[in-house]
């Protein structure tokens, strides 16, 4: 495969320094130095600094779960990608149905966040997924590809050769219930398609990952389908032994 796979853990707001060090420890010592996947850890705000003081001199790498559109000035409670710069953070998730649904983000704020996070060279993972009512009135693809041409048509597509798409079912978050494999892939083809339509080549090394309810028991089948380069991972990626196993699925 010529894209490099990628598992990304995102902590949402779980753990407290008791539970975050002895976590990132067990996942050092487990992951396997010969894996191929690259891992990256996106905590809380707040841990980002153990974290960067914990994997500097690992394989791992770290980053945030949300990051401002401004870049800075009197904006009480966002951070800005010169203060996730300044501890080595390589990515930013942007558009979590998370901070859609509950924080009201749209599509344009998305793209205003993703616009910032590439001129400050960060790598946008930036997430796209269907509510089960759009699933189930057959609104998946006009959503999804609402999300995805919003950030494409006010960015450009050319800043898209570095950035990561997650596709994330958001019936799937959480509930236990994970896509199909078929499902998963069906959409990831669509997604790489939406791509293709605006740049041929990156459509081929563009990295698109699966959320939603990853588990050891299902991440290899996932992670099997041809359009699925790796995994977003949310309650799993909590437990050290099941994070790995996850990344180890990913061989
Ligand atoms: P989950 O979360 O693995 O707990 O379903 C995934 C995500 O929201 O990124």
């Amino acid at each position: 495969m010529q894209r490099k796979p990628l598992v990304a853990a995102n902590w949402k707001m779980n753990g407290t320094l008791s539970s975050v060090n002895p976590l990132l420890d067990d996942i050092l010592q487990e992951l396997d130095e010969s894996d191929s996947a690259d891992v990256v850890i996106c905590p809380p705000y707040v841990y980002i600094p153990v974290c960067a003081a914990k994997l500097a001199d690992s394989r791992i790498q770290w980053g945030s779960q949300n990051v401002s559109e401004k870049s800075e000035g009197a904006y009480t409670g966002e951070i800005s990608c010169d203060m996730l710069k300044d501890f080595s953070c390589r990515f930013a998730i942007i558009g979590h149905s998370e901070r859609r649904t509950l924080y009201g983000e749209t599509n344009t704020l998305i793209a205003a966040k993703f616009a910032q996070l590439v001129e400050n060279d960060l790598i946008p993972i930036l997430c796209v997924g269907e509510l089960l009512e759009e699933r189930e009135s057959n609104r998946t693809e006009a959503v999804i590809e609402e999300q995805l041409n919003t950030v494409i048509n006010a960015v450009g597509i050319h800043h898209f050769s570095d950035a990561v798409i997650a596709y994330e079912p958001v019936w799937a978050i959480g509930t236990g219930k994970t896509a199909s494999p078929e499902q998963a892939q069906e959409v990831h083809a669509f997604i790489r398609d939406i791509i293709r339509q605006h740049d041929e080549r990156l459509a081929t090394t563009i990295r698109i990952l699966y959320g939603g309810s990853v588990k050891p028991g299902n991440a290899k089948e996932l992670f099997s389908m041809v359009d699925v380069d790796g995994g977003l991972i949310g309650g799993a990626s909590l437990q050290a032994g099941d994070f790995i196993s996850i990344c180890h699925a990913m061989r």
